[in-house]
């Protein structure tokens, strides 16, 4: 049975005190919840704070992630993080490959499939992003950038196993817009998704993976996307840096897996 994860994505917020006390709302009430082991959750603050967040989680169930790896294993690159690095500073999972990355940083899915091949080297579960911009959806070509996407950024990994990834499917055009694709939407393309990777991997892995939606997931309509067939959790923005409205998320999906 696949597990249903809830990672927040703080992105280029937060600074050190921010950091730490939203970490410790979170991991305060995550331990008190006794998360069911159906559900997991994670924070991925930017990297400056992650020894900081690291610390505030100790005692609670709640994941330590990054939001981008280095493609290189270690060396002579200014200015990069390595995926050991991020293991040996507690991280268990790494965002790559988010939208913003792609449109604002150049990645493209060798370089997102090459980064997803060191976090697995040093031991991280990749969350890896795809997701049509709004042009794409407007001339019905979502599931060609999607199919293109998801063969160029996840081919040839590790599908078993603590570092198996996880997919995060993120219509560019309801991130951080309030715009959210409806629950329809999101399962037609996650179930696509899932159609892919069990040509790309095996029946097996496809159905074990997790596909998580992103883009304007808020208390409101969590537990109705949650709910649907192929949507296993959800990569969180704008909500999870307010940690009333990232519980109340968790506790809807916690809804969802004992309903
Ligand atoms: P949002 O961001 O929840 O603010 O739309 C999601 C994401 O970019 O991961």
């Amino acid at each position: 049975m696949r597990k249903l994860l809830i990672a927040g994505n703080w992105k280029m917020n937060t600074l050190l005190d921010d950091a730490q006390s939203l970490a410790e709302e979170v991991a305060h009430k995550v331990s008190a919840r006794d998360l069911p082991s159906g559900v997991e959750t994670a924070v991925c603050p930017p990297f400056v704070n992650l020894a900081t967040v690291r610390a505030a989680l100790v005692g609670s169930s709640v994941l330590l992630g990054a939001q981008n790896a280095s493609d290189k294993a270690s060396g002579a690159y200014t200015g990069e993080v390595s995926a050991q690095m991020l293991a040996a500073a507690g991280c268990s999972v790494v965002i790559l490959g988010h939208s913003e990355r792609r449109q604002y940083f150049g990645e493209d899915d060798a370089l997102v499939n090459a980064k997803c091949r060191a976090a697995q080297a040093a031991g991280l579960r990749p969350i890896v992003c795809v997701g049509e911009r709004l042009e794409e959806r407007e001339q019905g070509k979502q599931n060609d950038v999607v199919a293109a996407q998801v063969r160029g950024s996840l081919s040839g990994l590790k599908t078993e196993g603590p570092t198996a990834p996880v997919i995060a499917y993120e219509p560019v055009w309801a991130i951080g817009t309030g715009r959210t694709a409806t629950p329809d939407q999101a399962q037609d393309m996650h179930a696509f998704i899932r159609s892919l990777l069990r040509d790309l991997w095996s029946p097996h892995a496809a159905d074990a993976t997790g596909i998580l939606y992103g883009g304007s997931m808020k208390p409101d309509n969590a537990k109705e996307l949650l709910g649907q067939a192929d949507i296993d959790g959800g990569l969180i923005g704008g909500a999870s840096l307010d940690a009333s409205a990232f519980l109340a998320i968790i506790q809807a999906a916690v809804e969802v897996a004992y309903a």
